[in-house]
């Protein structure tokens, strides 16, 4: 029995010493240590044993026992070992490889303008208005004391797209005045960037398409003095508080008394130069006093309320914040341009 335990444990041995897997692992401790392993056998055979051979020889079988325990679990040990190398190996990381860039874009000049404007506006109390770019004749001229056969309303100025001249690309964001008063609760104050449209041919200082930003106060009380106030405030905030500004009569349908604002070229300082075309001023919007019949016409009493409104285009003001030359560069979007702002 002594000679049969030793060959089983060399036996075993070897075997679990060249197998080269934890499942071949798994059944070589079947094999031997299991309920109908070979060890297992053997030990069934100590019943034939005499008593004092019985100790001994149960000495032994545990001593191989416990060997072979041993042996499994050190063998385990070194396949895991070696399979992580492995893994490890063929999983290479090279870290030094260049990642693909992504490149973060970020805001479109004019659009930054365009949020330092709202943010002063919203600041004064304005709400910010968005409006159809498809739009009513009615609303975009008639409703604006634009009557049929002002020159604006002309096919060879404005997009149309029915031949009765019924429905058109709005040519101003003026027509916001009349969606703001035909569906706001009084008083109002708002203001509403967005797209225009006029057929014109591209140059440096046309587009076909290009943004206005309306604004619109409407109270009991409100003068020519809130407007010049409030546009005071803003070209200040936009340019500086040395900021010199003028108004100029003008006039537009919609509003009575009109004017134009004109800011002091910031370049010449009002003497004249290139830049403002030996003005000294630059134009800057066209506003007013919204025109009674305008007011009547939305339903607004024009002996209790008064209001002001301004248009100014958006495109110009970026041009002149940015001491751009050319408003063809703002609509390309060739990206080494855009980057330098
Ligand atoms: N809509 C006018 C334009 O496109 C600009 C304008 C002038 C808007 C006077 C106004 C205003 O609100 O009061 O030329």
């Amino acid at each position: 029995m002594k000679e049969l335990l030793r060959e089983l444990k060399e036996r075993s041995l070897s075997a679990i010493e060249s197998a080269d897997s934890a499942q071949a692992l798994e059944e070589l401790r079947v094999k031997y240590l299991g309920k109908k392993g070979e060890l297992t056998a053997v030990l069934k055979q100590m019943g034939k044993l005499s008593a004092e051979e019985r100790p001994a020889m149960g000495q032994l079988a545990n001593d191989v026992r416990a060997q072979l325990e041993r042996r499994l679990a050190e063998r385990g040990e070194a396949i895991a070992a070696a399979a992580l190398e492995h893994k490890l190996k063929s999983e290479t990381l090279d870290v030094t490889i260049p990642g693909a860039e992504y490149r973060l874009g970020h805001r479109h000049p004019m659009y930054t303008v365009l949020d330092e404007i709202k943010e002063i506006f919203i600041g004064m109390g304005f709400d910010i208005l968005d409006g159809p770019e498809v739009e009513l004749g009615e609303y975009n001229f008639t409703k604006l004391n634009i009557d049929e056969g002002h020159p604006s309303r002309e096919w060879t100025d404005t997009f149309y797209f029915t031949p009765d001249s019924r429905v058109c690309l709005r040519t101003q964001t003026s027509p916001m005045q009349v969606h703001a008063m035909e569906t706001r609760t009084l008083p109002i104050r708002i203001i509403a960037p967005g797209r225009v449209y006029r057929k014109d041919e591209v140059d440096a200082t046309h587009s076909p398409m290009f943004h206005q930003i309306e604004g619109m106060a409407i109270d009991k009380g409100v003068t020519m003095a809130d407007l010049k106030g409030t546009l005071n405030t803003v070209v200040r905030r936009l340019y500086g508080e040395n900021t010199v500004t003028r108004f100029r009569p003008h006039h537009f349908p919609f509003t009575e008394p009109s004017c134009e604002m004109d800011v002091q070229c910031h370049k010449c300082g009002g003497v004249g130069c290139p830049t403002c075309k030996g003005e000294g001023w630059i134009e800057v919007l066209g506003a007013g006093m919204i025109h009674p019949k305008v007011l009547a016409g939305c339903g607004i009493d024009p002996d209790v309320y008064s209001g002001w409104a301004f248009g100014m285009g958006l495109e110009r003001l970026a041009l002149r914040s940015y001491k751009i030359s050319d408003l063809r560069l703002i609509f390309e979007n060739d990206t080494r341009f855009l980057e330098q702002f």
